[in-house]
């Protein structure tokens, strides 16, 4: 089997939002791959969170890489703002009211990765038209808007389906991200069932020692 590495992203939404840039420290010391930074408008999730401004506060703070995730209504209308903060992925919902792959090529031409965002349950196979562009989905599996929430299993059939699916397009080390509810007792199915990158806010925020959690999960996949 093709062992792919797993990447860890602690979600900056379930840090105490008081001590935001000693929180992303925090989990960069913990060895954390990369930082996920959860960007809601109160139209496409009922919620509100960060702006640009927090992105290029962590972007001074941390060399791990930024990971975007926008549910926004109209994600085209903020990409330059986020790439100029320092986004290294922007991730949109291919449910949002956008051109898709118009924005995709946006991300990408101001040398941002693009990625897409499937809620828990949309098609896989709206993920299909965009995979010739994007070298990473990421799948919800709760939905979208708020951390805690409990984690869905229904979704784990997409993620099966997704990797079939870069597979025959002919991109093994193609990313599969999960997203919501992620912690020691949900994270061994998703990578069973093809994810290679986790994202957690409250599992990881909530332990005073993350380093060791993080090492829980390592250990967790790497048993798949
Ligand atoms: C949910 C966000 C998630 C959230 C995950 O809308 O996209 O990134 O921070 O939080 P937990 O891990 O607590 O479910
Ligand atoms: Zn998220």
């Amino acid at each position: 089997m093709h062992r792919m590495k797993a990447f860890i992203l602690p979600s900056l939404l379930a840090a105490d939002a008081g001590r935001l840039a000693d929180e992303i420290k925090r989990a960069e010391d913990a060895g954390a791959d990369a930082l996920h930074l959860d960007i809601m408008d109160g139209a496409f999730v009922p919620n509100l969170s960060f702006g640009p401004h927090i992105v290029a506060m962590a972007k001074r703070v941390t060399s791990m890489p930024l990971n975007v995730h926008l549910m926004l209504q109209r994600p085209d209308l903020f990409i330059k703002p986020f790439a100029d903060a320092g986004a290294d992925t922007i991730q949109i919902q291919v449910e949002s009211s956008c051109l898709v792959l118009e924005t995709l090529g946006k991300i990408k031409a101001l040398g941002v990765a693009p990625a897409i965002v499937l809620n828990p349950e949309t098609s896989f196979e709206s993920a299909l038209p965009y995979l010739f562009l994007v070298d990473e989905c990421l799948q919800m599996t709760v939905y979208p808007g708020y951390g805690g929430q409990k984690f869905k299993s229904g979704p784990l059939s997409n993620i099966r389906a997704l990797r079939a699916a870069a597979k025959a397009a002919g991109k093994p080390d193609f990313t599969i991200m999960v997203d919501g509810g992620i912690d020691r007792d949900s994270i061994a199915a998703c990578a069973e069932a093809g994810a290679n990158a986790f994202v957690a806010g409250t599992a990881l925020y909530s332990k005073a020692d993350m380093k060791s959690e993080i090492a829980r999960f390592r250990s967790l996949v790497s048993r798949t």
